[in-house]
């Protein structure tokens, strides 16, 4: 990470499932120089997905990994060669919080091991371009234990950085946008978090909203959230770069009594 003075970029993965336009903000804010960084990939599970070609546009190198054919293919032959050495069941179910514990095993375990049959071909694709921060775009895959272990070799140092289209723990999932919406909410807004073993769950680092007009449709709340999205996430990725993102874990008593843990983003002043 950078530390004042120096003009090293910060070296950023990012990976994509569709359009792109998130993307697209951060390659300007790189090219722009509000962002000190490169990116230095981007990967995606869709090869038809248009990030992949504003990528080429910059000469940025970019892989495709087929999800959907690796899955169904493990899942048609359930070969324990295709599962990575390396993958350690108890680990995995151990971490993971996706899944109940009233789920049965063997789904879940079927679950993760076909993930990690997916995530080994993903993390070798990544390995000729070393990055500091991996950047999900509209990355629509669950990352497994199995991956997220690999890229956050630091647990007091995530790099794995998402952007949902909601004010999270609010409607967490796929359509974010559309959920604030149907729900009646007068506010949406979008966060930037970093992924942990959950689903949307991460430590929050930033967040941003916009009132909903009585007058404004879904479409009219997914085009101003990706607005401000645009600019949301170059300034995280921005704050990563000036190593001023710290995860510290808060305890606290909650009003019945019961104590709890999070672990919470501290943002810590420019030093400009
Ligand atoms: C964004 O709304 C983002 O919040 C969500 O997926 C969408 C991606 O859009 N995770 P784009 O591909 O960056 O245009």
């Amino acid at each position: 990470m950078l530390e004042k003075g120096t003009q090293e970029k910060l070296k950023i993965g990012v990976l994509v499932s569709g359009g792109g336009t998130n993307l697209q903000a951060i390659l300007d804010a790189t090219r722009n120089g509000s962002l000190p960084g490169e990116i230095v990939f981007v990967g995606s599970d869709n090869p038809d997905a248009y990030g992949l070609t504003r990528a080429t546009k910059y000469g940025i190198p970019t892989f495709n990994v087929d999800y959907d054919s690796l899955l169904k293919n493990f899942d048609k032959r359930l070969d324990a060669r295709m599962i990575p050495p390396d993958w350690n069941r108890e680990d995995v179910l151990k971490k993971q919080s996706l899944f109940s514990p009233e789920t049965p095993r063997e789904k879940v375990d079927a679950f993760f091991k076909s993930r990690a049959v997916a995530e080994a071909v993903l993390l070798d694709q990544m390995a000729p371009y070393p990055f500091e921060v991996l950047v999900l775009a509209g990355f629509m895959r669950i990352l497994s234990p199995y991956f997220i272990d690999r890229i956050n070799t630091d647990p007091e140092k995530p790099r794995i950085m998402n952007i949902h289209p909601s004010l999270l723990p609010a409607f967490p999932g796929t359509d974010g946008y559309g959920d604030t919406f149907r729900y009646g909410c007068k506010v949406a807004g979008c966060t930037v978090h970093f992924v942990d073993y959950g689903e949307d769950s991460g430590p929050i680092i930033a967040q941003r909203a916009f009132p909903i007009e009585e007058t404004d449709t879904e479409a009219d709340v997914r085009k101003k959230g990706l607005a401000v999205e645009w600019a949301l996430y170059p300034y995280c990725i921005t704050l990563f770069a000036q190593n001023r993102l710290r995860v510290v874990r808060k305890k606290h008593t909650r009003s019945d009594g019961k104590k709890m843990e999070k672990a919470v983003v501290q943002v810590l002043p420019s030093r400009k």
